[in-house]
C-alpha cells in the first residue's frame, strides 16, 4: 500500500437481520406472492440478497381491497393528530433502526455508505418527523376550507433512492390521510420490505400502507386499477408518459417526477474550488444516478482550462470500490443495464466528436461499475448534452454572456433542477429567475429539505414533492 492510500474500513453487514425470502406486504403481513420470485442482488459483487415476491395483477388487487378498506374503516376516521402520532413513531424507528437502513441500502443499492448513512437515511427520517407536524394541521394551512384525503393512492418508485423516494412518497400520503399501495423498483425492493417490519413495529393499523414488490409489470397493473384514485410515479419519462396516458379520463390524479439534465452554470467570478466541489457533488454524487444530477457544466470561456483541470485532478483523488467500505466516494452501477446504458451513450459521446477523459480507477472484478467520466468540447446537438446518462458522466460546455448561459441552460426537453455558481447576490438572483427549471441552487448543489418543494418542468414532470405543496398533491381541490 502506498502512502496516503486507506485502509480498508467496511461497515460490518452483522447488524443486518436477513430474511431468505420476501414476501409481499400485505394488509399488515407478509404473504405470498402469484408470479415467479425473483433475487436481488448486490450490484457491487452480483451476489444474490434475498429471494423477493412478484406480485401479479391479483395480488395488486388483493392490495389495493386491503388498501380500500383501512381507507374506509380506520384511516379516514381517525383525527389527524392520531395520524400523526403514527408518523412520528415510523420516523424515530427509522432513526432506532438508521445503520441497518443504511447498510441494506448500500448492499443493494450500490451506493456508498457514508451516503446512505449521512444522506438517505437521515432524509428518510426528516421526512415523516416534517409531514407528521403537519397531519393535524391541514385545516389551517391554507389548503381549501375542507381539504380531504383522495382515498387509496398507488406510488411506484424508482432505484437511485430507494428509501428516499419511498419516503418522499408514503409521508405526505398519510400525513394528507391517504391509505398506500407502494412498488419498488426490482433492482433494489430490499429497504423497503425491512421498512414493512418498521411499520409492523410501529402497530401502523393494517392496510394503511401495502408494498407489492415485481417488475414493470407489477406497476402497470397498479396504475391501472380502477380503485386507485391517485398515482404517484417517479422514475424514466417514458413510462412516465405511459402512465399520463393509462390515467387520462379516468378521475385519477397524478403527479410524475421525471428525469432531468441540469445545466451547472460556472461564471468566472466563483470560488473556483468551492465550485468545482459543488460540480463533483452535483453529478458523482450516487454514481450520477440522481434526477436532478448536474450532468451538463456550463462554464465561462474565459475559466473553462483552469476548471477542468482541477476537476481532473480532484475526480484523480476520488475512491471507487466496496459501497460498504466507510471511505468509498463511488459505489457500484446499480445494474447491467444502466451500466450497459451508459456505456452506450458515452460511446456516442465520442462518437460525434467530444473529447473522453475518465479517472484513472482500478475497476473490481465483479460487479458493475463506470469510472468518473467528463466529455468537453460538447456541443449542444449531442446527445450526451440532451440525453439524461443517469450515471457518473459530466458533459462540459461553454459559454460567454450571462445571456448565453441561460439559453444554453434552457435549451433542454427537461427542467427539474440547475445550479448557479458566482461571487454576486445580484447575478444569482437575475440567472436564476430566468432559469426555467423547478429547483435552482446557488453555490451549493443536490441540497434536500422536506420543507421544500421539488418538481419538474416540460418533460421532468408535474406536481410537486416537498414542503406544503407536496401535500396538495394528497389532497381533494387543494391548490399549491
Ligand atoms: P423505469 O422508469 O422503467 O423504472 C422506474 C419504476 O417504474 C420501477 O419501479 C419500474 O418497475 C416501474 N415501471 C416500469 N415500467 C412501468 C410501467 N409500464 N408502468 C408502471 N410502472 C413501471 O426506469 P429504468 O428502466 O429503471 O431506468 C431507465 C432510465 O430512466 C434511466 O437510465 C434513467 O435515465 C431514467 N430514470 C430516471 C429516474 C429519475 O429519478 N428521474 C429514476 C430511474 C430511472
Ligand atoms: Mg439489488
Amino acid at each position: 500500500m502506498s502512502f496516503l492510500e486507506y485502509a480498508a474500513a467496511p461497515e460490518s453487514r452483522s447488524i443486518l437481520n436477513l430474511r431468505e425470502n420476501y414476501g409481499l406486504f400485505i394488509d399488515g403481513k407478509f404473504v405470498d406472492g402469484r408470479g415467479d420470485a425473483f433475487t436481488t442482488i448486490s450490484p457491487a459483487d452480483e451476489a444474490p440478497i434475498a429471494s423477493i415476491a412478484y406480485a401479479d395483477e391479483e395480488d395488486v388487487d388483493r392490495a389495493v381491497a386491503a388498501a380500500r378498506r383501512a381507507y374506509d374503516k380506520v384511516w379516514s376516521k381517525m383525527s389527524g393528530r392520531d395520524r400523526g402520532k403514527y408518523l412520528f413513531r415510523i420516523a424515530r424507528l427509522v432513526q432506532e433502526r438508521a445503520r441497518e437502513l443504511a447498510v441494506a441500502e448500500s448492499l443493494d443499492n450500490g451506493k456508498p455508505i457514508k451516503e446512505s448513512r449521512d444522506v438517505d437515511v437521515p432524509l428518510v427520517a426528516s421526512w415523516f418527523f416534517y409531514y407528521a407536524g403537519w397531519a393535524d394541521k391541514l385545516d389551517y394551512a391554507g389548503l381549501g376550507a375542507n381539504p380531504r384525503a383522495h382515498g387509496v393512492a398507488g406510488q411506484i418508485i424508482p432505484w437511485n433512492f430507494p428509501l428516499l423516494m419511498l419516503a418522499w412518497k408514503i409521508a405526505p400520503a398519510l400525513a394528507a390521510g391517504n391509505t398506500v399501495v407502494l412498488k419498488p423498483a426490482e433492482t433494489t425492493p430490499l429497504s423497503a420490505l425491512i421498512f414493512a417490519e418498521i411499520l409492523q413495529q410501529a402497530d401502523l393499523p393494517a392496510g394503511v400502507v401495502n408494498i407489492v414488490t415485481g417488475a414493470g409489470a407489477t406497476g402497470a397493473a397498479l396504475v391501472r386499477h380502477p380503485d386507485v384514485d391517485k398515482v404517484a410515479f417517479t422514475g424514466s419519462t417514458g413510462v412516465g408518459r405511459d402512465i399520463a396516458k393509462a390515467v387520462a379520463g379516468t378521475g385519477k390524479k397524478v403527479t410524475l417526477e421525471l428525469g432531468g439534465k441540469a445545466a451547472n452554470i460556472v461564471f468566472d467570478d466563483a470560488p473556483i474550488d468551492q465550485a468545482v466541489e459543488g460540480v463533483v457533488n452535483g453529478i458523482f454524487f450516487n454514481q450520477g444516478h440522481v434526477c436532478c444530477a448536474g450532468s451538463r457544466l456550463l462554464v465561462q470561456e474565459s475559466i473553462h482550462d483552469e476548471v477542468i483541470d482541477r476537476l481532473k485532478t480532484r475526480l484523480s483523488t476520488l475512491r471507487m470500490g466496496d459501497p460498504l467500505d466507510k471511505n468509498t466516494d463511488i459505489g457500484a452501477i446499480n445494474s447491467a443495464a444502466q451500466l450497459a446504458r451508459i456505456r452506450e451513450l458515452s460511446d456516442i459521446g465520442e462518437v460525434e466528436g467530444a473529447e473522453r477523459w475518465s479517472a484513472d480507477c482500478v475497476i473490481p472484478e465483479k460487479g458493475f461499475w463506470f469510472a468518473p467520466t467528463i466529455f468537453t468540447g460538447v456541443e449542444a446537438s449531442h446527445r450526451i448534452a440532451r440525453e439524461e446518462v443517469f450515471g457518473p458522466v459530466l458533459s462540459v460546455l461553454t459559454f460567454r454572456t450571462p445571456d448565453e448561459a441561460i439559453a444554453k441552460a434552457n435549451n433542454t426537453p427537461y427542467g427539474l433542477s440547475a445550479g448557479i455558481w458566482t461571487d454576486k447576490g445580484s447575478r444569482i438572483l437575475a440567472v436564476a429567475d430566468r432559469l426555467r427549471a423547478g429547483v435552482v441552487w446557488a453555490n451549493t448543489f443536490n441540497r434536500f429539505d422536506p420543507a421544500s418543494p421539488f418538481g419538474g418542468y416540460k418533460e421532468s414532470g408535474y406536481g410537486r414533492e416537498g414542503g406544503r405543496h407536496g401535500l396538495t398533491a394528497y389532497l381533494k381541490g387543494a391548490a399549491a
